[in-house]
């Protein structure tokens, strides 16, 4: 890591304790669906693909487990909501169950004790004057709509805009934050393209791919749908996360930079670029490192399947804020295609990625606690993108369980520090920031060793009693205050 310390000698270095978040700066915490709320086939709920998949193949998780009873958050909404109050936080990243709300996708049936669960949520949050930000799509796709293809079959975009006018006409008088999708790559590399996510599909290199034209498809088509039909009533916000690790050239080396651009490109890139970028589409090395890789292996066209004009149009310009889900960095540098490339995403981005051994470690080998790393990926959103809206909406740390937290603890406080300078000194147009999760919770295919919530969750206990950790605290006194203190020597530039 390169990085100049510069100390600020006017402005900054006087008074570098009291910098603050902006007065209308947000501050809020995440769940989702499937990780928390249990009641997996409680009055009229339909199946998912991760009710299938633990239920089909209980292997398919670590420890076995499933989100059956999860959080049991289906009954104990109240007792999260009182939660969130003590917390202090201005507003709640939660998803809906799309299988809930319509039990075999298609927008035929409502399951109306599903509409009465969330309503109930999201009148009891307002109540508390904490704001409900919604997650359309949260990786628990209708086992229905799996069955006929699922994200690879571009009908899905067409269902996921019928699901999406339900919610709307739902909750979106009450509901004026909307996210179309959480992660798309993890729902379409982990889910099609032979990663450890449901429905396990594993088709490399061409079905993840094809998830990922469904995907931005979809999100353009809701997007206009909420632009065209609702916006001028309802008065929202709509847009989409995406997340990506931070990726450091390993050496000061014009192959380690551009290895480290390309995987920003190929992995952040992939779903901004179409949206965000002037000229929309997928990034251009991403089209030509495909193209290219497609030809050696003897494909006749690219596996990534091309976007034509007037998609490039429908889909460009189709958010008001860009979501950001970020938890660590990496070091990255070239690596040489190998002489037989196989064929997936993985091979087409071949780039090495290693760690610090002096970073921090976490409890899961993808977190390392490496707060700069946030700093930087805020500022190449911001250069790459003209300096859109950008909410942070996801960043935590997995531990083992203590109470006493001071893992997360140090981490948050790090990572909050980064995001404040790139919010004070480097003019990131970044508005809210999300601690995962507001509850240990159900992570995925890992199961519930890993722990990522503020509050302890006994899984033991019927009851699913929560005890608020160290972390509660400390996370409620910077909303409060605003402020982290800051030694003058941690205030630098990039
Ligand atoms: C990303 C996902 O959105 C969330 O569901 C997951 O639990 C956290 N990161 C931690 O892995």
């Amino acid at each position: 890591m390169q990085m100049r310390f510069l100390f600020f000698t006017f402005i900054y270095s006087s008074c570098a304790q009291q910098l603050l978040f902006p007065n209308d700066f947000k501050f809020g915490v995440a769940t989702s669906s499937y990780q928390i709320e249990g009641g997996w086939n409680a009055s009229g709920k339909g199946e998912n693909i991760w009710d299938h998949m633990t239920h089909n193949n209980p292997k398919s998780i670590q420890d076995k487990s499933n989100g059956d009873i999860a959080c049991d958050s289906y009954h104990l909404w109240k007792t999260d909501v009182q939660l969130l109050k003590n917390l202090g936080v201005h507003f709640y990243r939660f998803s809906l169950s799309w299988s809930r709300l319509l039990p075999n996708g298609l927008n035929n049936r409502i399951n109306y004790d599903g509409v009465h669960y969330y309503n109930n949520l999201i009148d009891e949050l307002l109540k508390y004057n904490i704001e409900p930000v919604v997650t359309l799509y949260h990786w628990d796709l209708p086992q229905g709509i799996q069955n006929i293809g699922g994200w690879p079959n571009i009908a899905t975009a067409d269902y996921f805009m019928d699901y999406a006018k339900v919610a709307f006409d739902l909750f979106g008088d009450r509901v004026k934050t909307w996210i179309t999708f959480n992660e798309p790559i993890e729902i379409c590399v982990s889910g099609y393209g032979g990663g450890d996510k449901a429905p396990r599909i594993i088709y490399p290199g061409i079905s993840d791919y094809l998830c990922g034209k469904t995907i931005l498809i979809a999100h353009a088509k809701v997007y206009h749908l909420y632009n065209n039909y609702y916006r001028a009533k309802q008065r929202g916000k709509i847009g989409i996360t995406i997340d990506t690790a931070w990726n450091e050239p390993n050496d000061n080396t014009t192959l380690s930079k551009e290895a480290s651009e390309l995987s920003l490109q190929m992995q952040f890139g992939w779903w901004a670029h179409p949206i965000f970028s002037k000229n929309g589409d997928y990034p251009n090395v991403m089209k030509e490192r495909i193209a290219n890789i497609s030809k050696l292996q003897n494909f006749k066209t690219s596996r990534l399947p091309n976007l034509i004009n007037h998609e490039i149009n429908y889909i460009k310009g189709t958010a008001d804020f860009v979501g950001v889900n970020h938890y660590s960095t990496v070091l990255t540098s070239y690596q040489p295609l190998p002489k037989t490339i196989p064929v997936s995403f993985y091979n087409d981005l071949c780039v090495k990625s290693e760690v610090d051994p002096k970073w921090k470690p976490s409890a899961a080998t993808w977190v390392k606690d490496v707060p700069w790393g946030l700093r930087k990926l805020l500022n190449w959103i911001k250069n790459e993108y003209s300096n859109p809206v950008t909410y942070v909406t996801e960043n935590g740390y997995p531990d083992l369980g203590e109470l006493n937290d001071v893992g997360r603890i140090n981490y948050l406080q790090g990572y909050l520090k980064e995001l404040l300078l790139a919010v004070v000194v480097d003019k990131c147009n970044v508005a809210a920031y999300t601690v995962w999760s507001l509850l240990d919770n159900m992570e995925w295919a890992e199961g519930y060793k890993l722990k990522f919530g503020l509050y302890n969750v006994n899984f033991s206990d019927p009851t699913r009693k929560r005890t608020a950790k160290s972390s509660v605290e400390f996370y409620k006194n910077i909303i409060k205050s605003r402020m982290i203190p800051f030694d003058n020597a941690e205030v630098y530039i990039l």
